[in-house]
């Protein structure tokens, strides 16, 4: 499969390397253009590009940028393409976000506001990268990590179940997009090393107001 990956810091790299190990062909965008990913190439063996270049590459494309880029990410090329959406919400490095202050909505759909027309499944935020990297077990251990996923687009969430047992890793999915919150930042399973049987029980109990 061929991954699209706008934001080349540590989700994009780390999925990018993790990718091209399970076999996958990537393309890695940033900001500043590919000119400043030039390392990238040879040292990760993916291909480099613009935003929009790896949105029309990736047969999936996953969204690894800061909040607060997310009204530049571009719309036209991502229109009707499955996104991996890795996003989350720091209020003290992407300022206050009312609706997310108040879970009035979720990150992912504050995302899709900006993408109405892309398939969204959010994933891969529930987890340090260092771990993403170091954590995966073979399928059948009884010690394997889960890691969440939701989404309204069923082959998407299919395409990341599959991703998530490549690097390693058994997946619950959660819901639709609006149960995104489930796993968020601040929810008990946020960055927390579960079984699927332990993970289930934490996202399904998960409570949106303390
Ligand atoms: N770090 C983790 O362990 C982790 C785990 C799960 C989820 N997350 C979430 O995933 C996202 C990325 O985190 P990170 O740690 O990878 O951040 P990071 O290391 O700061 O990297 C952010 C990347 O996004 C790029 N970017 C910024 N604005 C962009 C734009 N308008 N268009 C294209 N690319 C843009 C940056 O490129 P330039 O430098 O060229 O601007 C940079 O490559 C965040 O929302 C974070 O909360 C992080």
């Amino acid at each position: 499969m061929k991954i699209g990956i706008i934001g080349a810091g540590f989700v994009g790299r780390t999925i990018a390397k993790l990718a091209i190990q399970a076999g996958h062909q990537v393309m890695l965008s940033n900001s500043r253009g590919p000119q400043s990913l030039f390392s990238l190439k040879p040292m990760i063996g993916c291909e480099i590009g613009t935003a929009a270049e790896a949105a029309i590459y990736g047969d999936i494309v996953v969204i690894a940028v800061p909040l607060t880029a997310l009204g530049q990410l571009p719309v036209t090329e991502l229109a009707g393409k499955a996104l991996i959406d890795a996003v989350n919400y720091y209020p003290e490095r992407d300022g206050q976000v009312a609706e997310l202050d108040n879970r009035s909505t979720t990150t992912s759909e504050y995302l899709a506001r900006f993408l109405p027309e892309s398939k969204i499944t959010k994933a891969f935020n529930a987890i340090r990268m260092p771990d993403l990297e170091n954590d995966g077990l073979p399928a059948g251990d009884p010690q394997r990590r889960a890691l969440p996923l939701a989404g309204d687009d069923l082959e998407t969430k299919e395409r990341v179940r599959r991703l998530y047992d490549e690097f390693g890793f058994d997946s619950l999915d959660a819901g639709s997009l609006s149960e995104g919150w489930r796993f968020e930042r601040g929810m008990p399973s946020y960055c927390v090393r579960m079984t699927k049987s332990e993970l289930t029980v934490v996202v399904e109990g998960a409570k949106k107001f303390e």
